[in-house]
């Protein structure tokens, strides 16, 4: 490999896929569940709809179909990945990391793979980590993937928080591209001071496993969802528009606005906050719920599907979740003549 110490290279996404299990279950099969009802879920949160992965169906397995579909559309195969990096809260064991899995599984036997968690942050994270590790040289093709099965973390019978996560993984290959093309610019942060207000208590080394932390059902996610909602709308507005700042760009001239799909009013108010207009904004939160790490990936797959990003256009992913933790990155989309091979 070109390895040219000093000299930092380009980086953009050649190909994206997403992958989102069969089963669908709607407001009104919660209804049935917990006390709810479909105008609220729908009024509060826009969602209508959720898919629930099979009892068999882990991370990984959600992860291989996105990432073939990926490496597919960017012209890869798997034996040229030499980094795969899998963003999960909900990796399919506590190790060996899902990326190992899924690498080994897609029929690569020696590329670099590892776990990446910062909740829902999680994708952004790992396009930051990888589009670094090409900027370097040290990797030349590299696999980022989001993926969860929230399905088996989330208390059914807590209301507050059961109606709103769904399953889901998205996929994309990351390549080196000409200069001023592809990714752009980068914001990372976190807060642990609010780590309390979105985690899970037991099964790490604080609260290992035992028959009380499953009675007392410390396995399932908590959420105070109006503290969370207060800091999404602030930090998803405020690392946007740094990373468009970043990018030597204003909001205005985004194109196409990609943010963590959590809950339709907080996205809409970051929107207004940072000016853009929803017909530039991308929702499916209707369709899938809040997928955490896989939110964004998937949302950005089916906005390229659909024809709503063309190369040349800028491209804002914007992200927040536990930790607390938040990040958000401009690229500028390319075609494929702007692949630097
Ligand atoms: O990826 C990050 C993960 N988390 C988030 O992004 C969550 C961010 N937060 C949110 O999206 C919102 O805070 C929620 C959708 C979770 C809640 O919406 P809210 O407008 O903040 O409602 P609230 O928590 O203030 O609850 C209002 C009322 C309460 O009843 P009272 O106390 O006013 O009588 C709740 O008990 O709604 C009640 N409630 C429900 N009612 C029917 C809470 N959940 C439900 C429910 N169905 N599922």
């Amino acid at each position: 490999m070109d390895n040219n110490p000093g000299v930092l290279r380009a980086s953009g996404i050649w190909g994206v896929g997403s992958s989102v299990p069969e089963r669908v279950l709607t407001n009104a099969d919660l209804e049935q569940m917990v006390d709810t009802s479909d105008e609220w879920i729908q009024s509060r949160t826009g969602i209508q709809r959720r898919r629930i992965a099979a009892e068999d169906q882990a991370a990984s397995d959600l992860a291989l179909e996105a990432s073939r579909i990926a490496l597919d559309r960017a012209g890869v195969s798997a034996e040229e990945l030499d980094l795969v990096i899998v963003a999960t809260v909900t990796p399919d064991m506590a190790f060996p990391a899902t990326a190992c899995i899924v690498a080994d599984r897609l029929g690569n036997n020696s590329a670099a793979a590892f776990d990446l968690e910062a909740g829902c942050t999680g994708f952004v994270y790992a396009l930051t980590v990888g589009s670094q590790m090409i900027a370097t040289g040290a990797f030349n093709r590299v696999l980022v993937v989001g993926s969860e099965i929230l399905s088996c973390i989330t208390d059914w019978e807590d209301r507050a928080s059961c109606v709103l996560f769904g399953d889901a993984a998205g996929a994309a290959v990351l390549g080196p591209a000409l200069p001023g093309t592809g990714i752009l610019s980068h914001v990372l942060g976190s807060d642990g001071s609010g780590g309390d207000v979105l985690y899970m208590p037991a099964g790490g080394s604080r609260l290992p496993a035992t028959e009380e932390t499953v009675a007392s059902r410390q396995h399932f996610l908590k959420m105070k969802g109006g503290e969370v909602f207060k800091f999404a709308v602030r930090a998803m507005a405020r690392s946007a528009s740094e990373a468009a700042a970043r990018a030597g760009l204003e909001p205005s001239d985004i194109d196409c606005y990609i943010p963590h799909q959590a809950n339709n009013r907080i996205i809409t108010a970051s929107a207004s906050r940072l000016g853009i207009p929803l017909e530039k904004v991308v929702m499916n939160i209707h369709e899938y719920g809040n997928t955490s790490s896989a939110s964004i990936p998937l949302a950005l797959a089916e906005a390229w599907e659909n024809g709503r990003i063309e190369p040349g256009d800028h491209v804002l992913l914007v992200g927040f979740g536990a930790g607390l933790t938040w990040g958000a990155t401009v690229m500028k989309w390319m075609s494929d003549e702007e692949r630097v091979l």
